[in-house]
């Protein structure tokens, strides 16, 4: 008689075990499902690079080859997308600076909307630009501090410094 009992409570005891490793997958299922779905989402799919239409006067290729490493994932239509940047939902946040970059500063499209241009130099000095999350994930991106100082002088001489960028633009709007 208790040895059925004790059978018994064994083969609960494994029943229990068994709905909750299926439930378990389900779950797992449902999670991957989900995933899945996400990528199907149409948004951040990479290879978006509208034509590069104008670029701006580098006062030399050594500044503007820095700004492609340092800037041009968000601050040009030249984008090399990394490969995690197709899997939803880091593609979406990525799109998501790139449509912000893209609007502030593009050198890609030059003569639209160059109105941030003059504080390149300044977001640079600050450490503001590269965004630091950005700088975590790309080491490449982040200049040593000879080379930065060439480039703040390279980003002054292309775009300007803030003041006369602002001069220069009432000049242009005559
Ligand atoms: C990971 C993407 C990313 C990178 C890399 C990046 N930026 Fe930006 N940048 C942005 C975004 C997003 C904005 C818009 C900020 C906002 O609206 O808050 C912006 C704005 C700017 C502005 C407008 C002024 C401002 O502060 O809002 C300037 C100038 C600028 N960036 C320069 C640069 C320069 C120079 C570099 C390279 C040293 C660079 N950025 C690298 C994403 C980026």
């Amino acid at each position: 008689m208790e040895e059925t009992e004790e059978t018994e409570e064994k083969q609960e005891k494994k029943h229990t075990k068994w709905v909750k490793s299926v439930m378990g997958l389900v779950a797992l299922g449902e999670a991957a499902v989900i995933f899945i779905g996400l990528q199907f989402i149409p948004y951040g799919r990479g290879y978006n690079n509208p034509p590069v239409k104008a670029e701006p006067k580098w006062d030399s290729p050594k500044t503007r080859e820095l700004f492609f490493r340092a800037c041009g994932t968000c601050h040009s239509n030249e984008v090399a997308w990394p490969w995690y940047g197709y899997i939803a939902p880091v593609s979406w946040f990525i799109q998501h600076d790139i449509d912000k970059g893209r609007a502030a500063l593009n050198v890609s499209e030059w003569g639209r909307a160059e109105g941030n241009s003059g504080d390149s130099a300044e977001t640079v000095q600050n450490g503001s630009m590269p965004p630091s999350t950005y700088g975590i994930l790309h080491p490449s991106v982040r200049l040593a501090t000879p080379e930065k100082q060439a480039f703040i002088q390279g980003l002054v001489a292309t775009f300007g410094s803030k003041d006369e960028s602002k001069h220069k633009d009432k000049q242009d709007d005559k």
